[in-house]
């Protein structure tokens, strides 16, 4: 008999060449990067991108981050400015995306892009997509590896629940950060389109320079900032000090008890933790049969914007 998780696969010389194969043959593969596991096709190949939008059930309106190994590849596609280099050299390779203006010449193909002027662009850390990313020559379009709207995935195992057998995923073990990189809008207005472990203060103290807040026209230009997004598919009720015995409760912080239903994000109140932590709660709480989810107050400041944007979302 097959063993069913066949298709959670070692990362070794011998499958790296299978991997690129698959890769140039237009198909798609689950990875793993630092912040969560993505779904990858070539980027220049509109085969491969229609197959991601397709098994995603995702909208040709919400466009796809693209990866490089580099900047020398990335500037045959895209305009880098002298404010994206700045930020860059700090900050990549590392859970950061940044909106720039594409090449008309880009080979980046449109629908790619959901056919915008510009393109998010992305140099992750794990050491396995680098591996790989280096070894081809085309970038990888690759969003989270879940479908639309649901909870991204930060293990093997999580995306092999959410696609089953339909693709093969490599093991990079659990995602280091646990929630998806921030986007850094650099056209125009200067302004975060999505919050993550690089916060809005070392950006600012990067460019020096006061971010914009996000407004309408700014979230309609990116359309992730959807407001139902990373939901666990049960409701969610946010800033919660107590909670039912019957539902979950996910809390933050040592003055919370620790009860059978409770699942705490960070007993020592380490925003870094509670990342990691949050999305593998919402599926493990899923998975127990919990009908509800309550959540604790988690602090808004440093990386805790991001949670909350998270937990705001998954609770519309
Ligand atoms: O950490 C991450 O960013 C993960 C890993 C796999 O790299 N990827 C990820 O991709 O979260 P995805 O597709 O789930 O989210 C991409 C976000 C969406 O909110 C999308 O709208 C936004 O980036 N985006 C992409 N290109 C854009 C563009 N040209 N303008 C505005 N927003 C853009
Ligand atoms: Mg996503």
């Amino acid at each position: 008999m097959k063993n069913i998780y066949s298709n959670i696969i070692k990362f070794n010389s011998k499958n790296l060449i299978k991997i690129i194969n698959i890769l140039k043959k237009n198909g798609i593969i689950g990875l793993p990067t630092e912040t969560v596991y993505g779904l990858a096709g070539n980027a220049y190949s509109n085969n491969a991108i229609k197959k991601i939008f397709k098994i995603k059930k995702r909208l040709k309106k919400n466009p796809l981050i693209i990866h490089y190994y580099s900047l020398s590849n990335a500037k045959k596609d895209v305009i880098l400015d002298k404010k994206f280099l700045k930020i860059y050299k700090k900050f990549s390779p590392g859970p950061i995306t940044y909106i720039v203006k594409k090449k008309i010449h880009s080979k980046i193909k449109p629908l790619a892009c959901a056919n915008l002027k510009t393109v998010g662009i992305r140099f992750p850390k794990n050491k396995i997509i680098r591996k790989l990313l280096k070894k081809l020559e085309f970038p990888l379009a690759m969003p989270s590896a879940n479908k639309s709207s649901g909870v991204s995935p930060v293990k093997p195992m999580d995306v092999f629940e959410e696609f089953n057998n339909k693709i093969k995923v490599i093991d990079g073990g659990i995602s280091n950060i646990g929630i998806e990189s921030t986007v850094l809008n650099l056209v125009g207005k200067i302004c975060i389109l999505r919050p993550g472990v690089i916060t809005p203060k070392q950006i600012e103290n990067v460019l020096k320079i006061k971010l914009n807040t996000l407004t309408k026209q700014t979230v309609v230009k990116s359309p992730g900032s959807f407001k139902k997004h990373y939901s666990p598919g049960i409701p969610v009720y946010i800033n919660k000090n107590k909670c039912p015995d019957k539902y979950a409760f996910i809390t933050f912080g040592k003055k919370y008890p620790v009860t059978r239903n409770s699942f705490n994000l960070s007993r020592k109140s380490n925003l870094n933790e509670a990342a990691r932590n949050l999305y593998k709660f919402f599926r493990n709480i899923k998975k127990r049969g919990y009908k509800k989810i309550y959540v604790a107050k988690v602090p808004n400041t440093g990386i805790g914007i991001a949670i909350n944007d998270r937990l705001k979302r998954a609770s519309k």
